[in-house]
Order: structure tokens, then sequence, then C-alpha cells
């Protein structure tokens, strides 16, 4: 069944959901929480070994009780069948969304055209561990018969975004296999990494779904190249791996058939690292220790698709997002892990966020009329408290943040750790209650400020609070929590989508630029600029000059 094209603004809990906003935008969490001491044990959920809270938010019972009427007026609960049940939902392309098949258990039943996917899923896992084992063990040589030292992850965007995120925040589970990555089309880029190898005991694995992106085809071209410098075209098939639907390009490419590892049409690029697009992850980390991730990513799956939507943790983060994003205004969120590995979980999710939900056409194929997919951005705390914190706290934009915490490090660092999740939550609740005129003066009275000073800089000191964020509580960074954190974000991302009424797995958007960037370049190649608008032919005679 495709999934329901209902407008949310038609239904009737979103006129009553405006109403209550009326009076919810003058509300203030501080009042909430000094009237009801109970609020972060309403307003939680502990699932596993994930504490969420999100009582710091501006709802009240009411307020999650519309939402909650919202996601089933728009029918959310028959969207979710139609997702995992593998139903043509991605309708502008005739695909069925089955990332959580590739993290099922091997008795599922998914069916794709009348046929079950689960035995192929299996078989690539089974490919991609034999692989791994091979090539960590140094069973596996190279073409002077090295075994191999680095491993090169050819790809870019979900071809490149999601391994990138997944090795370095499993760092402390690395191997000795050193990782690379090369996505940008930037020639700079290729060459930085370059220099760094040694053909003969390097690994190349080339990420395409379609093998026809420039950028990876560029890359890949330029590095064989360089490998050639040092080796011979047969040595190719021994240091090239490729992972595409697209078996006879990379087969053109040069590449043995038995070296390459099929994805398949209904894993969209952004939502792949849990197929052989991960396979950069599993030599690092171990085959082992990939396969933990997709059990992690699989119970989150199970919560989603049979939780109650009370208690269901995608289902009220998403809510609450639309919440901010359509009645409050809200324009972007932030994400601040408290933790470094996870450095690039923001830059992975802008592309699962605003990729799958930056559109602006409804699933009626009409222009919507309320606002579509939130920009996020983020970076790991401690260091974004002391960069753009200030804005969140002060500015005059709302911005909605998750902060995600463990409660143990990995090293085991006590100091350290305590210092860490001290901020933690100190800011979530700096945030919550700010800072009052009557407590910014009880300060001055302590410093001794003489009176004028004082009320100079009193109303720079108080902070209004009211900032309203979502803390999530981890016991430890694993492989199998890790899991479960990117697919309750991927599950955040599809009832955003539903309720918006928008085919959230199609990208056409970045088609355009891509077919321009093709007749440019023929024109940079020839030197001959033909008819563009005036700034764009202006740019490039100057550029060719
Ligand atoms: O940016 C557009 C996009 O199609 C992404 O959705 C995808 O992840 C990326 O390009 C790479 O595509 P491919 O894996 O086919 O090279």
């Amino acid at each position: 069944m495709a999934l329901p094209k209902i407008n949310p603004s038609q239904t009737a809990v979103w006129q009553k959901l405006q109403t209550h906003f009326e009076t919810m935008q003058a509300t203030s969490m501080q009042d909430l929480f000094a009237s009801d001491e109970t609020r972060a044990e309403k307003f939680h959920i502990q699932w596993n070994d994930f504490l969420v809270d999100y009582s710091k938010n501006i709802i009240r019972q009411e307020t999650l009780d519309l939402l909650l009427n919202l996601a089933k007026e728009v029918q959310l609960k028959e969207a979710i069948s139609s997702y995992f049940q593998g139903d043509l939902i991605n309708q502008t392309e005739n695909r069925a969304v089955l990332h959580t098949a590739l993290r099922a258990k091997a008795s599922a039943n998914i069916l794709v055209d009348g046929i079950n996917v689960m035995p192929e899923v299996y078989s690539v896992k089974n490919k991609i561990q034999n692989f791994s084992n091979e090539v960590i063990s140094g069973n596996r040589k190279g073409f002077t018969g090295k075994a191999f030292t680095d491993v090169v992850n050819i790809g870019i965007g979900g071809s490149d975004l999601g391994p990138a995120m997944i090795v370095e925040a499993l760092q402390f589970y690395k191997n000795h296999l050193n990782v690379h990555f090369v996505s940008n089309v930037d020639g700079d880029h290729v060459n930085e990494v370059i220099k760094k190898l040694n053909p003969e005991t390097t690994l190349f694995v080339i990420v395409s779904k379609t093998f026809t992106t420039q950028e990876t085809l560029s890359n890949a071209e330029t590095i064989r190249s360089w490998f050639l410098q040092s080796a011979s075209q047969v040595d190719v098939a021994k240091h090239f791996v490729a992972v595409s639907t697209n078996i006879q390009k990379v087969t053109e490419f040069g590449i043995n058939p038995d070296n390459v590892f099929p994805m398949w049409d209904w894993v969209g690029g952004r939502f792949s690292l849990w197929s052989a697009v991960g396979l950069s992850i599993s030599l690092v980390v171990g085959f082992d220790n990939f396969d933990k991730l997709l059990k992690g990513a699989n119970e989150m799956d199970e919560h989603f698709k049979t939780e109650s939507f009370d208690k269901n943790i995608p289902v009220i983060l998403a809510l609450l997002s639309i919440w901010y994003n359509n009645f409050f205004g809200a324009e972007s969120e932030a994400l601040i892990p408290y933790t470094q590995y996870l450095q690039r979980l923001a830059p992975y999710l802008q592309q699962g966020i605003m990729e799958s939900n930056g559109k602006s056409i409804g699933r009626d194929g009409k222009p919507v009329n309320y606002q579509t997919g939130t920009i996020i951005w983020g970076e790991p705390g401690t260091n974004s408290q002391h960069a753009f914190f200030q804005l969140i706290h002060q500015g005059t934009k709302l911005i909605p943040t998750d902060f995600i915490g463990f409660k143990q490090s990995l090293y085991g660092n006590k100091d350290h750790h305590d210092k860490l999740m001290s901020n933690f939550f100190a800011q979530t609740e700096a945030l919550l209650m700010g800072k009052t005129e009557v407590q910014v003066k009880g300060e001055f009275e302590k410093q001794g400020v003489s009176d004028e000073k004082a009320d100079f800089l009193l109303p720079f000191k108080v902070f209004s609070g009211n900032k309203p964020t979502n803390t999530i509580l981890i016991n430890q960074l694993t492989p199998e929590s890790l899991g479960a954190l990117v697919a309750m974000y991927e599950h955040k991302i599809f009832v955003q989508g539903v309720i918006w009424n928008i085919f959230s797995y199609d990208q056409w958007g970045v088609e355009l630029g891509k077919q321009l960037a093709n007749s440019i370049l023929a024109e940079i190649e020839s030197k001959e600029v033909k008819s563009h608008d005036s700034s764009t032919s202006f740019l490039l005679r100057k550029f060719l000059e």
C-alpha cells in the first residue's frame, strides 16, 4: 500500500494544535516544572539502555495528546506497516524502502515483488564476513604478497558519510587496519590521501550504488592510475573491490565480479551503511562489531514498530520536532553528542534529514502550505559550548536541541567523564531555567559590583531560559547502542515525512546541479562558454582567463 496522501494542515487536529500553540507560546517551562514535581517522571521513556527525557520541552500533556492525535489522523500506524513490509512507499522512484531488512533476523520474511529478500541479505552478509576475516587475518594479500595495512573507501554522500561516521564513532573497537575516506571530487582531497599510502598494502573499496557518480568514478580512476604506476592491470583485481547495484559498470571498471558486493535499489544511499556499503566498517572494527551495530538497529526497529506511540522514542522525538517546526516556527535543530567519537553524527544526519525531508511538494503533487524539513547542525559538547552555544542561550532564534550523553566512558577516565557529564547536565538546566534578574542582582551584590555598573550590566546577564532540549542518556557507546541511536533518527525522519505528506526517499533536488555541472564541464574543457545567465557566463569567462 502506498503512503496516505493527507495534508496535515487540513486535519481537524492541526487547527486545535494551532489554538493550543497560542496559549503555549506564552507558557514558561520554569512554571511548568514549578507546578509539577513529577514532570520528568511523566515525560521520559526508558527503553533498553536508553533514557530519553523530553520533559524540558514547551509542552503539557494536552500538547502530547494533540500531537499523538495528529499521528493518528495522518495514519502513521498504517504507514509504519507499509514501511516495514516493503510496500512501494518511495512512489516517485517506484521502490520499497527496506534498510530495516538489512538488520532484520534471518528468519524474517520480507517480500519485494513477492520474493523474500532475507536469503539474499544474509548471503551478502556472509560475503562481508568472509572477506573482512580474510583481510583482517592477513590471509588475503596484495600483489607483492604483503598483507593489507590500509583501506580506502571511495564514495560520496550515503556511500561515504555513513561508513565515515561509524568508523569514527567505533574507533575504540578498531583493529590494526588504517582507514581513509576519499569523497570530494576536489583533486587535492584524493592527493592528500594517496600520499600516505603504499600501493602494495592498500585495499580500495569503491562504493557507489549507481556507479555513475562523477565524484566517485573520478576518484576511483585517479587512484587506479596511481596504483598502476607500481602495479600491473591484473593486480587491480586484488586491490579493488566494489559495492554497487550496477554490476555491469563495475565489471567494465576492471573489478573481478567475485569482488563485487551487491546492494539493492530498495536501500536508499543515505540509509545504506547497514548494507555492504558498510564494508569498510566491517573491515576496521571486525564483522562481529558490524553485526552488533545491525543488531542494535534491529532492536530499535522492533521498538518503533511495536511500541505504542506515547512510549515510542522516534515517534515522540518526531512529534516534538513538528511542534517546534510547524507551530513555533523553529527553523533548525541542534544535535550535541557529549562524546568526541560522535563528531561526525551531525554531518551524517544532515544528509539523512535534509536530503530526505527537504521537500516542498506534497504526496498529492501539490506545493505544501507549511514548513517541512528542519535544518540540522551540531558539534560535540563541550567544544560546541565554546563555539555557538551563546546563540542558543541568548540569541533570538529558537533552536530545539538534542543532548546525547553516555553514563560510562570507554577508557573509564572518571575525572574527565564527570567533568564532561556535569557540562552535559548543566547546559540543559541552564537552557531550561535561565538566570533571573533577582539571581543576577544577588551575584552583583556578592561581588560588590557598583550600582551604576550593575544597572548597566543587568540586561546582558539575564538569561530567559525556556529553551527546549531532549536528553538522550545511554549507558555506553557500543556498536549496539550506536546502531540503535542511528536507527532512532532514521525512524524520526520517516515519521516526519509521513506527517508532512512528502516523499522522503527520493532526492530529485540534487539532480539539477549534477546535470548543469556536466554541461559546464564540457564548456570548461573546450573553453567555449555557452549561454547562461549573465552572472554565470561572467564567472566562467573569468575562470577561463
Ligand atoms: O547526493 C545524491 C546522492 O544520490 C545520494 O543520495 C547518494 O548517497 C550519493 O548521491 C551517492 O550516490 P552513489 O552511491 O550512487 O554514488
